[in-house]
């Protein structure tokens, strides 16, 4: 048996970027204020995603809008957000506090137009974010484009092209699972440029109601599912993402512990993104899935990420 001389290596290299670690706060939590995003980061977080902002501010749905329903949240946000301007203030900021902790800003954005992919992306580059996570995916603005985005290989590829066109910051696509075939939405962006896929965004949408009323609960009435009951969905779409291309992941969907987070660095993640278990575990869920990741690398003797990073994708099924 080998000695261990140091304790394992956590970090990992995201399209070039370093990540102390590989826990990423997931787009929507937390990431509005750069106040905040640099608590995120005190508390153990490899890297921090901003909400996604477009480019005028959106005021989003009414109140309620999140509600955790014991397997998970269900969330009809609209996402509300300031406008790019105000967000790209926000990251100049967190940037100037992050960099010392070593901990890089990924912008989020989304658009109502192919076009204003591209005019989104031009604005925010001047804040100069580390990484840009290009939201194709986000189930509730029926009143926009709903799936247009995320469903069709075609118009996938066509928004990455037009990030591409207006940034040299590499860019990721956060892809939906509400998709007959997530492989072929992964496969279009990548051969039209991105750096990297996000997998995935919410499951649904999906209701539930007040049984004695009959009404939704969620004000908008359908929402979005995320946290624990959709985790070994996006175990499965990151698996057959991590098959299909090669471009590094940053899993997201369910993930609440070290345990979980390991399942994804199985299945090929590159990072894990965090956002529903900051509601069950507070901001501390960062360190304690560090914690545990480390406590399972050094049962199984593996120095670094890279010693198990996709060993499941061996197995059929
Ligand atoms: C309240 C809430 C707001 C969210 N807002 C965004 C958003 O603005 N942009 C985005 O790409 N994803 C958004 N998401 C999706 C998360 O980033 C993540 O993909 C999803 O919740 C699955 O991860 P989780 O199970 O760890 O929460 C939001 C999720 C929640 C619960």
């Amino acid at each position: 048996m080998h000695e261990r001389q140091s304790a394992p290596d956590l970090s990992t290299i995201l399209c070039g970027v370093r990540l102390p670690n590989p826990t990423v706060l997931a787009s929507g939590i937390l990431g509005l204020s750069h106040e905040v995003m640099v608590r995120v980061a005190q508390s153990g977080a490899g890297a921090i995603t901003t909400k996604s902002c477009s480019l005028k501010p959106r005021p989003g749905y009414h109140n309620p809008v999140v509600l955790d329903w014991g397997q998970g949240l269900i969330n009809a946000v609209g996402l509300s957000n300031p406008g790019v301007e105000v967000l790209a203030e926000e990251i100049r900021a967190a940037k100037e506090q992050l960099a010392p902790l070593g901990v890089p800003v990924i912008a989020s954005i989304f658009a109502e137009t192919i076009y204003g992919f591209g005019a989104i992306a031009r604005f925010i580059s001047e804040a100069e974010p580390d990484l840009i996570e290009v939201n194709i995916s986000c189930p509730n603005i029926d009143d926009l484009y709903r799936l247009m985005f995320a469903a069709d290989p075609y118009v996938a590829a066509q928004v990455t092209r037009q990030v591409k066109q207006n940034t040299d910051i590499p860019i990721l696509l956060k892809l939906s699972p509400n998709v007959t075939d997530v492989t072929k939405i992964a496969r279009a962006v990548v051969d039209a440029g991105a750096d990297g896929i996000t997998a995935i965004n919410t499951l649904g949408p999906g209701i539930i109601l007040d049984v004695e009323t009959g009404r939704p609960v969620l004000a908008h009435g359908t929402g979005g599912l995320s946290g624990p009951a959709i985790r070994p969905i996006a175990v499965r779409c990151v698996r057959d993402i991590c098959r299909a291309v090669d471009a590094p992941v940053i899993a997201v969907g369910g993930v609440t512990t070290g345990r979980d987070a390991v399942e994804m660095v199985l299945v090929g993640a590159t990072a894990v993104g965090i956002g529903s278990a900051v509601s069950r575990r507070g901001t501390e869920v960062f360190q304690n899935v560090c914690d545990e990741i480390q406590d399972y690398m050094e049962r199984h003797e593996y120095d670094d990420l890279e010693a198990f990073r996709g060993k499941a994708l061996q197995f059929s099924g």
